[in-house]
């Protein structure tokens, strides 16, 4: 698939996620085969008042791309000199978040309560589209709640205003994250667009990306949650997609903990040792889900905040498969 003239090399892409996908995780989901990366949301306002943190979310290392920075907001105004801004940073495609559920965001009219007035998502894309060169995508949901699903509407009126790309997230925002996904949406909204449509909603194996582009026509699928300590996930979905199709089997101990470690390296170097440890336990609780001992290195996951805690970490990993073998 493309997005306006880049061509994704795969048909799995990175969901963007608050407080996970940052630079250094996005470039181990990139190693492993993501097709694309998008950043966490950065707020357009935050953008325009010149907020000293905001420009750490939209740094991108070069072995990332393709990447988009996704943005938020609700004036069509800031986020077309936000989406300006964006450019400094080099990314391949900016983002417009019209899904985001939580309530600081759409209480102030942004993320998914976009929906609810489709005409101003029009007048975003357009805006965004007439001030960037590049390519302009929508990440939306199935609609606000059951009685106001709209996502074909949106999608047209995105379509009408310039948008690339469009990924749909198969609930309301009602739904928040836990109800199965409707996969049906995603299908009429193909139907009803020309441009790329992203399928997005319950993909965690293989099986289900297959399912998911079969069902819905979709041109790539998008994974969010079961990317969390799991990237392998990119490279086991396009095995399955290839053209000779291969199950690639789970990471075993050494290249689980291989991985992490580097993932951990490169976010200390972003955030510095304090802080890149304090955000690592979350990722190093997902990496050790399912290893043996994992209940205690979990406890010991939740105290790092050294880099000699992490490595302790490590050693008690080893330690527990080794007597476990
Ligand atoms: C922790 C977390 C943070 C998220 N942050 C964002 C975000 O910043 N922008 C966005 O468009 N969606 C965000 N999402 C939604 C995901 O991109 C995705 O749509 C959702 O998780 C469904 O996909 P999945 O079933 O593959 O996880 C977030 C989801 C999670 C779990």
């Amino acid at each position: 698939m493309k997005i306006g003239n880049t061509e994704l090399n795969g048909r799995v892409i990175l969901a963007p996620m608050a407080g996970v996908t940052d630079s250094a995780f996005r470039a181990v989901c990139a190693r492993f085969g993501a097709a694309a990366v998008v950043t966490e949301m950065v707020s357009a306002k935050a953008l325009h008042y010149k907020d000293r943190r905001t420009p750490e979310l939209m740094r991108l290392r070069a072995e990332e791309h393709p990447a988009g920075i996704q943005l938020f907001g609700s004036e069509p105004e800031i986020l077309a000199e936000a989406a300006k801004r964006c450019l400094d940073y080099g990314p391949d495609f900016i983002d417009l978040n019209m899904g985001c559920p939580m309530p600081k965001i759409v209480n102030n009219g942004s993320g998914s309560a976009l929906m609810k007035t489709p005409e101003l998502c029009g007048e975003i894309v357009a805006a965004v589209k007439a001030a960037v060169p590049v390519p302009v995508t929508v990440k939306m949901r199935k609609g606000w709640d059951s009685a106001s699903v709209n996502a074909v509407e949106v999608a047209r009126i995105c379509e009408q205003a310039g948008a690339d790309a469009i990924a749909v997230h198969g609930r309301t925002r009602a739904q928040l994250y836990t109800p199965p996904a409707d996969w049906e949406i995603i299908r009429r909204v193909k139907e009803a667009v020309r441009i790329p449509v992203v399928g997005n909603g319950d993909v965690c194996t293989p099986a289900d990306a297959a399912h998911m582009l079969e069902q819905t026509g979709c041109d790539a699928v998008m994974v969010g949650r079961a990317a969390l300590g799991n990237p392998w996930v990119f490279q086991q979905i396009n095995a399955a997609l290839s053209e000779q199709p291969q199950i690639l089997p789970p990471p075993g101990l050494f290249e689980r903990l291989t991985v992490m470690a580097r993932h951990i390296e490169a976010l200390c170097e972003d955030k510095g040792e304090r802080r890149g440890m304090s955000e690592a336990r979350k990722h190093v609780g997902w990496y050790l889900k399912g290893l043996r001992g994992a209940a205690s290195l979990r406890r010991m996951a939740g105290q790092l905040s050294t880099k000699e805690d992490f490595k302790e970490l490590l050693r008690a990993a080893i330690l527990a498969q080794q007597e476990h073998s």
